[in-house]
């Protein structure tokens, strides 16, 4: 697969097949994105896969800490603006009525909404589950160089005919999720992402969200060299 069409055809996957994914194809998938740069070759990424009953235990303890435990959720980083406005706002807006729509979810139907966004803590399904930590001292830079880690990762998998799904929807259960595996607090949990073999009936995978045309988000300055 050429980088473009990797670029073009990834997705994020919401519906995995029971399929198991070969160790050797997880560590192929990370091999490969091993090679994503980061400033002064640093590499601030610290990766653990999660398999079988670890992986079911977590998915359990999570989900329980979900609807029992709201003092054991909170965000270990801010990601989105404390005050959401446009025009961000408008196109979270689509993002999330995109998905639902799909899904044959009605404005207001808080509970089918909640039953959707707990499907996270099964990482959808998805056999293997990633997680991903940065060191607490680490800065923005290092955070950069994660992002570009972490697409190398679904390009990557992308290449291997597996699927992905990026999900910070794990970062509020760090805790939890951090005595499971024995991560010092030191470390702080980024994100979680799903990964196996896409689901192809399903519906909710044909979910492309729409993306800002070049122009849209593009400055062009001084003379270019051909037409
Ligand atoms: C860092 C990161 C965290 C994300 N967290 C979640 C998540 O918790 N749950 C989810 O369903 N999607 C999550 N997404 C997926 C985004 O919604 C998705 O990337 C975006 O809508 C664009 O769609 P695409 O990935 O299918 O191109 C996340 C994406 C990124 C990059």
């Amino acid at each position: 697969m050429d980088v473009d069409t990797a670029l073009r055809t990834r997705g994020s996957t919401r519906a995995f097949l029971p399929r198991p994914v070969a160790r050797a194809s997880v560590e192929a998938v990370l091999a490969a994105a091993r090679f994503a740069p980061s400033g002064s070759n640093i590499q601030p990424w610290q990766v653990h896969v999660v398999e079988g009953a670890v992986r079911d235990g977590i998915c359990q303890a999570v989900l329980e800490a979900a609807v029992t435990a709201p003092e054991r959720q909170f965000w270990p980083y801010q990601y989105y603006p404390s005050v959401w406005r446009e025009p961000y706002l408008a196109r979270r807006r689509a993002c999330g009525w995109g998905l639902y729509t799909l899904l044959g979810i009605a404005r207001g139907d808080r509970a089918a909404m909640q039953a959707q966004e707990r499907r996270n803590y099964t990482f959808f399904d998805a056999p293997v589950g990633l997680f991903f930590f940065i060191d607490t001292d680490l800065g923005p830079g290092s955070w950069l160089d994660y992002g570009m880690f972490l697409q190398s990762i679904m390009l990557a998998a992308s290449a291997h005919g597996l699927a992905t799904c990026p999900q910070a929807a794990w970062a509020p259960f760090h805790q939890i999720i951090r005595e499971r595996l024995a991560v010092p607090d030191s470390k702080m949990l980024i994100c979680g992402m799903g990964l196996g073999y896409a689901d192809p009936a399903a519906p909710v995978n044909r979910f492309r969200p729409d993306r800002l045309a070049v122009g849209e988000f593009t400055a062009w300055h001084g003379d270019g060299a051909g037409p």
